[in-house]
């Protein structure tokens, strides 16, 4: 089956609109509730889900619905923001890091997890072939740019144009900075595979 799921975003539903005529054919786009998809048992040989994770709180639960939706064979693609990995020594982040991760997007708190806990949510819902890359040399660039933009009167201009100036504040200036902690090690931007069983 090939259909294309979206996010409850109006930006990837705008994008996919503009889609040509050929493709929308071949796909369908659907908006839906990651956690209550509308999708049959085993309705997917593919999924793939871009920086959505960090919204949902329950990722057990998100977990459990992929496996749900996913053929026997599927593969599944995640590409999301981690925190770092917990020394065996350590029972979780320190208080100060935990701070600064809660600043990232004040309005719309996320829930972090490391990449050593997908692979044991993935372990524990019985995929299979799990593999992980830590992707964040790759998206420097971009967040440096986007850092550079926001920072901009531009950037800050055209960003009261779309939220306005009640949604304007020190924290939203600061957040792009934010972004440089992967620098540091304790965020990572990391692309997660893994396949379910036949
Ligand atoms: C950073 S955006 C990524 C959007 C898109 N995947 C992309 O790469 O451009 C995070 C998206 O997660 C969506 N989201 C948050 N919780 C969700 C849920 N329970 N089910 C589906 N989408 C969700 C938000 O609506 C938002 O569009």
């Amino acid at each position: 089956m090939t259909r294309d799921f979206l996010s409850n975003s109006s930006k990837s539903h705008h994008n996919a609109s503009k889609r040509s005529k050929k493709e929308e054919d071949q796909v369908s786009f659907e908006v839906a509730d990651a956690l209550n998809q509308p999708f049959a048992d085993g309705s997917f040989d593919l999924i793939c889900c871009i920086e959505c994770e960090n919204h949902i709180s329950d990722k057990t639960k998100f977990v459990l619905e992929l496996s749900r939706v996913a053929a026997p064979g599927a593969t599944i693609i995640i590409l999301t923001w981690c925190h770092r990995d917990l020394s065996p020594l350590e029972q979780d982040l320190h208080p100060d890091e935990k701070k600064l991760l809660t600043h990232v997007l004040r309005r719309n708190p996320l829930k972090w997890i490391s990449t050593a806990d997908y692979i044991n949510l993935f372990k524990s819902c019985s995929f299979q072939e799990i593999k992980y890359a830590d992707w964040s040399p790759h998206v420097a660039p971009f967040y440096a740019e986007m850092r550079k933009i926001t920072l901009s009167w531009k950037g800050i201009m055209s960003y009261v144009r779309h939220a306005g100036w009640r949604q304007m504040d020190i924290k939203f200036l600061m957040m792009p900075s934010m972004f440089d902690r992967f620098k540091n090690g304790l965020l990572k931007y990391c692309i997660l595979t893994c396949q379910k069983p036949q």
